[in-house]
């Protein structure tokens, strides 16, 4: 086989996380996986080993440095040929109108942002030392996209974004790959909770099938689905205000149960 024998996972005890190690499990596999909840991964874990894969779980909130440094130093004693840095908040405008509070915003950061540069980080000098390895982040469309509703989580993925791209052209050289998926809306716990338009929407085993495909094809960026990401591309033309004014169509909030957002 050759395909990736070490693979590194956070977040992989549901939704999309989950759904990638599903579709990449396979006897000979080792996944090394972590969430905050130890039920999950358990039960992922059972799944993965009725499919033949070794999988080492460990519950880590990612917003914990000492916790996250800890579980990355153990994973990257030994050789990882693929990190999916997947495990992220979504979080935006409650019922009430009201934007998520700064905590809940240093929160998301941490998460979504925080947590995965320092992962690459530890990751990266493994991976170049050992000359291979691929580096795979979870951003979004939400990247490119002005979502009033969403600020700190739409940032989070821009600087996901820029941050990998860079990492990419220092790694490059190294013989280490780094891949950015941009997923559109998924079907998936985060759009549980979303209100309102969600165009493009698309099950999860699919999204997964289409990340799996663009790595397997030596793809840099995966973004999809096809027509969002064209027309934010276009969009991105446009004077300023007339982009904010397309996106007003698109005006959601989040049934996050934070009804207290004082
Ligand atoms: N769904 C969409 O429409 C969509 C669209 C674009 C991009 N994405 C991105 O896709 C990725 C996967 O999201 P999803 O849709 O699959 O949502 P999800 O089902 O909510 O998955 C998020 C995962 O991250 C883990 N996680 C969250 N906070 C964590 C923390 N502090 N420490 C450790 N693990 C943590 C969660 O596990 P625990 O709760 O057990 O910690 C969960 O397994 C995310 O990067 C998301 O931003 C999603």
């Amino acid at each position: 086989m050759s395909g990736p024998r070490r693979i590194l996972i956070t977040g992989a005890g549901s939704g999309l996380g989950l759904e990638l190690a599903r579709q990449l499990a396979t006897p000979g596999v080792t996944f090394i996986i972590c969430g905050r909840r130890l039920s999950a991964l358990d039960a992922a874990a059972a799944e993965l080993r009725a499919l033949g894969a070794e999988v080492e779980t460990s519950a880590v909130d990612l917003t914990d440095p000492a916790a996250r440094d800890a579980w990355v130093a153990t994973a990257s004693a030994g050789t990882i040929d693929l990190a999916i840095l997947n495990a992220a908040q979504f979080g935006g405008r409650g019922r009430d109108g009201m934007l998520e509070r700064p905590d809940v915003a240093a929160r998301m950061i941490d998460t979504n942002l925080a947590a995965p540069v320092a992962l690459a980080l530890r990751l990266s000098d493994q991976m170049r030392a050992a000359g291979q390895g691929t580096l795979l982040f979870i951003s979004s469309l939400g990247a490119f996209a002005v979502q009033a509703d969403a600020p700190t989580y739409s940032a989070t993925k821009a600087g996901l974004t820029a941050f990998a791209r860079s990492l990419r052209e220092d790694l490059g050289p190294d013989g280490v790959r780094v891949v950015i998926a941009h997923p559109g809306h998924m079907e998936t716990a985060q759009t549980e909770v979303h209100r309102g338009p969600l165009p493009g929407l698309m099950p999860v085993k699919d999204a997964a099938r289409v990340i799996l495909a663009g790595l397997e094809a030596g793809r840099s960026e995966i973004d999809f689905p096809r027509h969002l990401r064209l027309g934010l591309r276009l969009q991105a033309l446009l004077p300023w205000k007339v982009q904010a004014r397309i996106n007003r169509g698109l005006r959601f909030w989040v049934d996050d149960g934070e009804d207290d957002r004082t």
